[in-house]
């Protein structure tokens, strides 16, 4: 059995064994430390200078804890929307009471920056830099330009990004980057990743958000003395900094070619079966995830690759569902012998209802794509 959708991902060894530990959190000193190490290899993978927050829930609730903590009733905030996740943003920021204008495009093409107001009086920007559901790495660049600009908080949603796809918040004015741990972490899900950089602190200080479970002010208070605001899921972080630990000692060049090689080969392997990428230019196909128009109802397709094969491919979400399929190619999952798997699942499905797929030529065109051996 193997999972190569876009996360939860395919879960190394090494990784489930170091969780299996007793441990308490909240008493041991030496697990203080290991969060703290954890978190400064994170910025440095993002190149923030800002604090980190492991928050024990999923990716989303990083999303929340970003607008909780810096948006109040009334404030602007702008949200590039070309997507499901970049829509969920917005709707978060509504109901927190924000002035959400968004900036609205194509689900299969990257945002086009000029279309952005302009910024003054703006609180926030919300962008997501990979949209998961339909495989496309937005033009982050283009975006940072137009918000560095302004005063504006520029707040990074790089949850199908991080571990896959170089993330330089410095450089790029990323005040909060968001992450989670089962996607390019290859980690097990349940935490939330917020990186937070001193101009948002102050921000945050200001908004004052009376919350508790999401409050930073509380986290930043429990962590200056040393404790944590409540008991983490110490298990999960400890199979995370694991999972971070395989990262770097791959090297994280390694790491992001092995994403690319894996998009260009997905990419390739389809075309041959005749199949059309939802996003048609390869340069904003993204490097850990990609989605096609399904040949077939993608339910008869993904049951087959799971039920008979043992191989978990994934449909899509919001408008794409029941139209578009996807291959996650994300950290551990990015490398040769998982992208195989899927295609030659993939076609086998295809050619169980009829199609006539010519399984070694695609496994083939795929292989081209691969510099290295595994
Ligand atoms: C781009 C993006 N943002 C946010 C999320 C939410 O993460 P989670 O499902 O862990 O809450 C996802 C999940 O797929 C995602 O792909």
């Amino acid at each position: 059995m193997v999972i190569l959708t876009p996360g939860p991902t395919e879960i190394p060894n090494e990784v489930l064994a170091s969780m299996l530990k007793s441990v308490n959190p909240d008493l041991d000193q030496g697990f203080f430390n290991l969060y703290n190490e954890l978190a400064g290899s994170i910025k440095k993978m993002i190149n923030h200078d800002g604090s980190i927050y492991v928050m024990s829930g999923e990716g989303m609730l990083g999303l929340e804890a970003a607008i909780a903590n810096t948006v109040k009733r009334d404030d602007k905030v702008l949200s590039i929307s070309n997507g499901v996740f970049g829509e969920s943003f917005a709707d978060l920021a509504r109901g927190y009471g924000a002035q959400v204008t968004t900036v609205n495009g194509p689900y299969d093409e990257p945002v086009d920056a000029s279309k952005m107001p302009d910024l003054r009086n703006y609180r926030a920007v919300t962008f997501v830099y990979v949209e998961t559901p339909a495989g496309l790495i937005n033009p982050i660049g283009d975006v940072a330009k137009v918000v560095k600009q302004s005063d504006a908080l520029f707040i990074v949603d790089a949850v199908s990004a991080v571990g896959g796809v170089p993330v330089d918040c410095k450089s790029l004015g990323v005040d909060i980057c968001l992450m989670a741990s089962q996607k390019a972490f290859s980690s097990t899900p349940g935490l939330a990743i917020v990186a937070v950089s001193d101009r948002a602190k102050a921000e945050m200080k200001r908004v004052n958000y009376g919350g508790y479970y999401m409050n930073i002010n509380k986290w930043d208070e429990n962590l200056g003395k040393g404790m944590f605001p409540y008991t983490p899921s110490a298990n999960d972080i400890l199979a995370l900094k694991t999972a971070i630990d395989m990262i770097y000692a791959e090297g994280l060049e390694s790491v992001y070619r092995r994403h690319e090689e894996s998009r260009n080969a997905t990419i390739s392997a389809l075309k041959s079966m005749g199949i059309v990428p939802f996003v048609k230019d390869i340069k904003y196909a993204a490097p850990t995830v990609t989605a096609f128009y399904s040949p077939l109802d993608p339910m008869l397709l993904l049951d087959f690759t799971w039920k008979k094969l043992g191989v978990m491919l994934a449909g899509s979400w919001g408008p794409l569902a029941g139209k578009v399929m996807r291959i996650g190619h994300m950290g551990y999952t990015a490398r040769k012998d998982f992208v195989i798997q899927a295609i030659a699942a993939l076609a086998a499905a295809m050619n169980n209802y009829g199609s006539r797929v010519d399984i070694e030529s695609a496994v083939r065109a795929a292989n081209r794509e691969f510099s290295s051996p595994a």
